[in-house]
């Protein structure tokens, strides 16, 4: 074999090895917080079990169509369809939904994302607000205390 084909090919391994080793970070911090669907118990937290019992219906009914069933939403949430827009992004923590304080993430909710040129519809017209809250609740028994405790830092 001639040096420079196998340099080339030891060159673009090199950059699929580190492409494959991005992607599985990626993908172990979503096998991450999908290990934790349904263990996280709401002692310590703001809502009650209750109340994430209401939410997960009220989830089924109107989000589990595009955040999935199980909240993982769609795993490369960070791409763009081929119509510009980004897809429903996971709610179970793996993603960025921790990020926002309470009142952020029920305002997403209430206004939807179609007012700022995404895909979201705005939910204002069907759920009230105890219902946004339940729903949040339970989209949050899917988060690790972990990352619930981080969110709660960073919501003060
Ligand atoms: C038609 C598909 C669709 C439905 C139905 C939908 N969403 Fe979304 N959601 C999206 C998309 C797409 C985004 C990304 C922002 C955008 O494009 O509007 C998003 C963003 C979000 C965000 C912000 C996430 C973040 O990380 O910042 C939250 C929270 C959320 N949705 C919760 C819900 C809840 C709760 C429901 C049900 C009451 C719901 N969504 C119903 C498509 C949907």
């Amino acid at each position: 074999m001639n040096i420079k084909l196998l340099s080339l090919i030891l060159a673009s391994s090199a950059l699929i090895a580190t492409a494959c080793s991005e992607s599985t970070e990626t993908t172990d911090a979503y096998k991450a917080a999908s290990s934790t669907l349904g263990k996280t118990s709401p002692v310590g937290r703001w809502y009650t079990q209750q109340q994430a019992d209401e939410g997960g219906v009220i989830y089924q009914t109107h989000c589990a169509s595009c955040h999935k069933p199980d909240a993982s939403g769609t795993r490369n949430w960070r791409q763009t369809n081929a119509n510009g827009k980004y897809p429903a992004p996971p709610l179970n923590g793996s993603a960025h939904t921790w990020h926002h304080p309470l009142k952020g993430l029920k305002n997403t909710i209430r206004m939807g994302g179609i007012h700022l040129g995404g895909a979201m519809p705005s939910f204002n017209d069907k759920l009230d607000n105890q219902q946004i809250e339940a729903v949040l609740a339970w989209v949050q028994t899917h988060w690790s205390d972990e990352i619930y405790f981080a969110w709660q830092s960073r919501s003060k």
